[in-house]
């Protein structure tokens, strides 16, 4: 079952006189429960995809559509509500809310959307990720691979149709990123879960099941691992 369908996606931005090509018809379908990496070095355009890809930034053309529903024509309101419901999102920077604890930020994005929260399925990932004993921590008492789990929690809880993580072992040393990587690729598998991953780092682009790679703003390579 196709989950994700981005076709002829281009991103222009205009410099002055000259144009800076961010995405320059970018196409690619992504399957129910494949964990995808997205490579390439900085300033290739990857970011700007995973974001036109989560209806956070729109292309200046193309189609992207998730489970079948073209987002790309959506309204921000639409936008917003859409994300929340079918989008789990991972950054870099792990996007916590301060002030909250780790089982409040994980059952947040729930709670927005006024719908009680699968108490079963909750504990379920909390243990998964080895969190039982960080459940009323504040973000500042955990480590960085600790907080990260919490934002893969989190995702993981609205039970979304995608992941998309934004370099989530960015800011972990390497142990830590093989750790965290880990878990997202066994909660990926264990819950039929489509991820879709950046990193720029080729070792842990190896942990997918698959790596596109990007360059200029153009796919140059899809290849199974
Ligand atoms: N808001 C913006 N305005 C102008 N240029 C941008 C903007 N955002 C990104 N770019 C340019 O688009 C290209 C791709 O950026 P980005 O997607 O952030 O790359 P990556 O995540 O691969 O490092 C870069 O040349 C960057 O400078
Ligand atoms: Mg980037």
């Amino acid at each position: 079952m196709e989950i994700l369908r981005a076709e002829n996606v281009k991103k222009y931005y205009m410099m002055g006189e000259n144009i800076v090509k961010a995405l320059d018809g970018v196409s690619l379908n992504v399957e129910r429960g494949e964990f995808v990496s997205i490579v390439g070095s900085s300033g290739s355009g990857k970011s700007t995809l995973l974001h036109i890809l989560g209806g956070l930034d729109v292309a200046t053309e193309g189609k992207v559509e998730i489970s079948n529903i073209d987002i790309s024509k959506m309204s921000s309101d639409e936008l917003t509500i859409f994300r929340r419901r079918k989008i789990g999102f991972v950054f870099q920077n792990y996007n916590l809310v301060p002030l909250m604890n780790v089982y409040e930020n994980i059952v947040l994005p729930i709670q927005l959307d006024g719908i009680k929260p699968d108490e079963m399925f909750i504990s379920e990932i909390i243990r998964l990720l080895g969190l039982e004993e960080k459940m009323y921590a504040m973000p500042n008492q955990l480590s960085g691979g600790q907080q990260q789990r919490v934002a893969l929690a989190r995702a993981l809880a609205t039970k979304p149709a995608i992941i998309l993580a934004d370099e989530p072992t960015g800011n972990l040393d390497s142990k830590t990123s093989q750790d965290v990587l880990g878990l997202i690729k066994m909660t990926s598998k264990k819950f039929c879960q489509t991820v879709v991953m950046i990193t720029h780092n080729d070792e842990i682009a190896q942990m997918s099941d698959r790596i596109i790679r990007i360059e200029d703003g153009k796919i140059y390579g899809d290849n199974m691992v």
